[in-house]
């Protein structure tokens, strides 16, 4: 009997998994490259290179490469102030973008893996809902 409930749940549990669609990772960039073009681009750039002292560089960004926490909290609370990106100072202002946890995990798959940006994990909406906007006081 105990072996039945076994089997019974574990099979109940492959079918959910099967049935409940899980968004692979490239499913994730590409709907990122979307919110990319249509959000983020007009500041950051076709090769998120930034421009000038104004808007910083998220190609090869230490800023966002080794603050993934912070970077997300930037696009879910909006980012003002200094913040050092590759050694230069900006003084800027980038707004909330309007977008729901679940784009901003996509769209920062996409960033953390483009134009060389090379990053193993995979950011879910679930992470992006955990982050508090008092992260940026730590
Ligand atoms: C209106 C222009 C504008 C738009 C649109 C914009 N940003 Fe920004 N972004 C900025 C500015 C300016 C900063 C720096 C803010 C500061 O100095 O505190 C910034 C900072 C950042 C940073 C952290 C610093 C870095 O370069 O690593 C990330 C990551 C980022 N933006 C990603 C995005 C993404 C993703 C989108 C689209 C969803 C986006 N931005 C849309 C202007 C913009």
């Amino acid at each position: 009997m105990k072996l039945f409930l076994f089997f019974h749940f574990f099979g109940f549990g492959i079918l959910v998994y099967f049935l409940v669609p899980q968004k692979s990772k490239a499913q994730s960039i590409t709907n990122g490259s979307l919110i990319y073009n249509d959000f983020c681009y007009r500041c950051h750039g076709v090769n998120g290179v930034g421009r000038d002292n104004l808007i910083p560089p998220l190609k090869s960004s230490d800023y966002l490469l080794k603050n993934i926490s912070l970077s997300i909290a930037g696009l879910k609370y909006g980012l003002k102030g200094e913040i050092i990106v590759n050694g230069k100072v900006y003084n800027g202002y980038m707004a909330y973008q309007g977008l729901d946890n679940e784009e901003i995990a996509d769209v920062m798959n996409y960033i953390l893996n483009q134009w060389g940006n090379n990053y193993e994990g995979f950011i879910d909406a679930s992470q992006v809902e955990k982050i508090p906007k008092s992260i940026f006081e730590k």
